[in-house]
């Protein structure tokens, strides 16, 4: 083995070490005049926690010795049988080394982990982004242009009042047509970016979405929100918002149910969105589930913005999602 060693024999010389020799392992004799394994052992602990720490003893009582490996000590070894020092150390080493591969490994992960989330969170922004500019192109745009239209429709009505009635019957269509074109670009305009919630805020949002969703389904929705303003930033209001339109395009989509609830309410530091239907349910835990994006986007949603979101559902019991969110 091929090494190189520091020796010390006090407190201050010890953390020195620690500091600034790094060592890969450390061999530790039990009791010196003025320190001693165990303060060694615990200091080590506290600064190279994955460092191993091997006793090496003239004597120790074997209850001492069980207490210094709970305390974390790789080994102890009596100086009379100093032969098995290497093997030891090696073993030691090897262990350590795993450890830290292992450390490694989860760092990257959850460094990765952290990243795919940024790219998920960033990506929901600027698909949000998009849609709110695309809204206001249509809106702006488009929409004025057909309420041109139209009022150059009705001029020409006027002008026309002895034509042919054809010519009459025709421009009565075009106008008509226009009208439907209107309520068309309203409709996608809202379903782009709801201009309500910037408007009138998350509740008149949520009771807006739950009147199209029962005119859509039949399906009744109880409804129960908190008094009083809700202090709320915009973004998550439009994550609670988007949470419950994900929340009831499942509900329509799944659950057969014939019932939904939603309630918001508010505690001193949360806000709390709860939807529930009386349909199929599924199982939560079979972890099929996770392969969809639908719960795992309203969970991100959530997460992102310091919030977190429970499901809880089982078969033929309904199903329960609960946003909390800071505010
Ligand atoms: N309210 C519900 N009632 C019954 N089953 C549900 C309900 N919500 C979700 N599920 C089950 O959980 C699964 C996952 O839902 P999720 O929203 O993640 O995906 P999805 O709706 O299938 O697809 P999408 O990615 O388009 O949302 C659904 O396929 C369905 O089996
Ligand atoms: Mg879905």
């Amino acid at each position: 083995m091929e090494f190189e060693k520091l020796v010390v024999d006090n407190k201050a010389e010890f953390e020195n070490a620690l500091d600034n020799f790094c060592p890969d392992i450390i061999l530790s004799d039990h009791s010196l005049p003025a320190f001693n394994s165990e303060k060694a052992l615990q200091i080590a602990k506290e600064k190279l926690p994955h460092i191993p720490f091997i006793l090496v003893t003239a004597t120790v009582s074997e209850e001492f010795a069980v207490n210094v490996l709970k305390q974390g000590a790789s080994d102890y070894i009596l100086k009379t049988n100093i032969q098995r020092l290497p093997s030891s150390v090696t073993a030691a080493l090897d262990k350590a080394k795993i450890v830290e591969e292992k450390l490694l490994t989860e760092i990257q992960l959850k460094y990765s982990h952290q990243q795919i989330r940024n790219l998920a969170s960033h990506l929901q922004n600027i698909r949000e982004e998009e849609r709110s500019a695309m809204a206001r192109e249509v809106h702006d745009e488009l929409g004025q242009q057909l309420t041109a239209i139209k009022l150059d429709i009705s001029w020409l009505t006027l002008k026309c009042v002895n034509a042919d009635p054809d010519i009459i019957k025709k421009l009565q269509d075009m106008e008509k047509l226009i009208t439907i074109s209107l309520k068309t670009v309203k409709k996608i305009v809202t379903e782009l970016h709801p201009a309500i919630l910037d408007k009138l805020g998350i509740k008149d949002a949520i009771c807006w979405q739950s009147h199209e969703f029962e005119k859509r389904t039949g399906i009744k929705i109880d409804i129960s929100l908190v008094h009083g303003p809700i202090p709320v930033d915009s973004k998550t209001a439009l994550a609670l918002f988007r949470i419950y339109q994900e929340s009831l395009t499942n509900i329509m989509k799944h659950a057969n149910a014939s019932m939904v609830k939603c309630s918001l309410n508010k505690t001193e530091t949360e806000l709390i969105l709860q939807i529930e239907d009386d349909g199929d349910g599924f199982d939560e835990n079979a972890g099929g589930y996770k392969q969809s994006l639908g719960l795992l986007g309203m969970k991100e949603r959530a997460v992102v913005l310091g919030g977190e979101l429970e499901i809880k559902s089982s078969p033929g019991k309904g199903t329960k999602i609960i946003v909390s969110m800071p505010f």
